[in-house]
């Protein structure tokens, strides 16, 4: 062997080990990250809710990355360029769309999860970790009313885990291409947009799609859907899947789960529900009763980055029936032979399309095994209480509230007595958006334009509340001049 091979490796790994900084480096780098992380976190309350200034900056599109760089200097590019643009996401002034969480022991659990960089895609790779997600899975499923013989999977949110749970009834069905134009699948105006997406990378783009009926507060109508599936089937039509919701986007209706369960038993169609929004209120005795029926679906979908105020990146699919995920996505391959018979644990690579994975588990274990479950009831409980307190005082602002909130979402509008309603709302939005102190988002329900409360950040507290309602008053006072 010559030694210049030798010499080229040595003076390679010098160079490598760059990317392995030893205890003190790490020290201080953790050092600088910390400070940051602290102060971005004081400059919360004090900063925008949302900043519409920095759209036009480029400075992290043209980064050079030919040169190392030191922390503090990339610390503060971020803060710079990255940080104020946009929506303040991690603030308690978020209450737009749905909003997202970013729980700090949810960045620990992170932390372990990179650090240790364990495998958990397979049972063999890491037990713990894996053991670690189905616990996660183990206790959702239970939350949600499943007994035994479930199966689930942390997704990367919602829009995933939808995906999975299409692609496992259309396998669970037996729904072949043959027939693809003669299936039908069940859903709403109210369905979040993920689904449609869902239905189409399932490859049931030819389906036909029906959107049932609604009643006056955007609950999927059963009578409606019940007679639809039997003209269906009188059609020569094959029914396969209803879709509900457990919490829509648009204004957190809950459809009558348990009616539209008995329909699917009778008819035959595999039922899915969409909780990506409300799911985890099903942690609270009331909200329970009002999603009774979701434990009869065949599969649920639940979003730990909005319900458990995780940081974007996780949701949660659950299959009643384990065998059917298997069915659709367990797979084995020569090079994996030695992973298999590990007798015990259920690998998340053989129940989603994923087989290297983030260990996304040890973000939602950590928080919940630190602070318990009661705290994430009590944040649940705290933010319906709030969209309580909201519509009170905007009715009494003289807003109109579309529907009374069933979870933490409300509808709401300004009808003037002169001039568009819609044009209205929308000016009063976009006087809100440059404002920024608190952020709020619209939506459009057939036709009208209305204004959304969204709350669930677990930074939402009674004084953002307070300076919402302040902002509305005054450019709503403004406005009316
Ligand atoms: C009801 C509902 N379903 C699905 C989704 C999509 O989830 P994600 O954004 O996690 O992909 C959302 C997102 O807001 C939602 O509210």
């Amino acid at each position: 062997m010559s030694q210049t091979l030798v010499d080229n490796i040595k003076a390679l790994e010098q160079s490598a080990s760059t990317l392995d900084p030893n205890a003190e480096e790490r020290n201080d780098a953790t050092q600088s990250l910390q400070r940051y992380a602290d102060a971005f976190l004081s400059r919360l309350d004090e900063n925008k809710s949302f900043i519409q200034d920095g759209y036009q900056d480029e400075a992290l599109s043209n980064t050079d990355f030919s040169q190392a760089s030191n922390i503090e200097e990339v610390l503060h590019l971020l803060e710079q360029h990255m940080e104020l643009p946009g929506i303040n996401t991690a603030s308690g002034g978020h209450l737009g769309y749905i909003p997202g969480g970013g729980l700090y022991a949810a960045a620990m659990g992170d932390y372990i999860a990179d650090v240790t960089n364990k495998y958990a895609g397979v049972f063999y790779a890491s037990p713990g970790a894996v053991r670690i997600e189905n616990a996660l899975i183990e206790w959702t499923g239970k939350m949600v009313g499943y007994k035994q013989g479930f199966g689930g999977n942390l997704t990367s949110g919602g829009s995933i885990a939808n995906l999975v749970a299409v692609t496992t009834a259309r396998d669970a069905k037996g729904i072949k291409a043959i027939n693809f134009h003669r299936t039908v699948i069940y859903t709403t105006l109210q369905a979040h947009h993920c689904v449609d997406k869902a239905i189409i990378i399932a490859g049931l783009r030819e389906c036909v799609i029906r959107k049932v009926a609604l009643d006056d507060c955007y609950r999927m109508d059963v009578i409606a859907l019940e007679q639809q599936i039997k003209e269906d089937r009188q059609a020569g039509l094959l029914p396969f899947m209803v879709i509900a919701n457990a919490g829509s986007t648009d204004v957190g209706a809950i459809d009558p789960l348990h009616a539209i369960s008995k329909v699917a038993k009778e008819q035959d169609v595999w039922m899915h529900v969409d909780g990506a929004y409300g799911g985890y209120f099903v942690m609270l005795n009331e909200q329970k009763q009002k999603m009774k029926g979701i434990e009869l679906a065949d599969s649920v979908v639940l979003d730990p980055h909005k319900g458990m105020f995780l940081p974007y990146g996780t949701g949660i699919v659950l299959v009643k029936q384990l065998h059917h995920l298997q069915n659709a996505f367990a797979y084995e391959a020569n090079y994996m032979q030695d992973t298999e018979g590990v007798a015990s644990g259920i690998s998340p690579a053989d129940v989603s399309p994923e087989l290297s994975k983030h260990f996304r588990g040890m973000r939602m274990w950590l928080p919940l095994k630190l602070y318990g479950e009661q705290a994430f009831k009590d944040c649940l409980q705290e933010k319906l209480l709030l969209t309580q307190y909201f519509t009170e005082k905007i009715k009494e602002l003289g807003f109109e509230v579309v529907c009374e909130p069933e979870l933490s979402v409300v509808a709401y509008r300004y009808v003037p007595e002169m001039g568009d309603a819609n044009e209205f709302n929308k000016t009063l939005l976009e006087k809100m958006h440059e404002d920024g102190e608190i952020f709020i988002s619209s939506t459009n329900l057939n036709g009208t334009y209305v204004l959304r409360f969204a709350c669930l950040s677990f930074r939402t507290h009674l004084s953002h509340v307070d300076r919402l309602i302040g902002m509305l008053e005054r450019h709503l006072k403004e406005l009316l001049r």
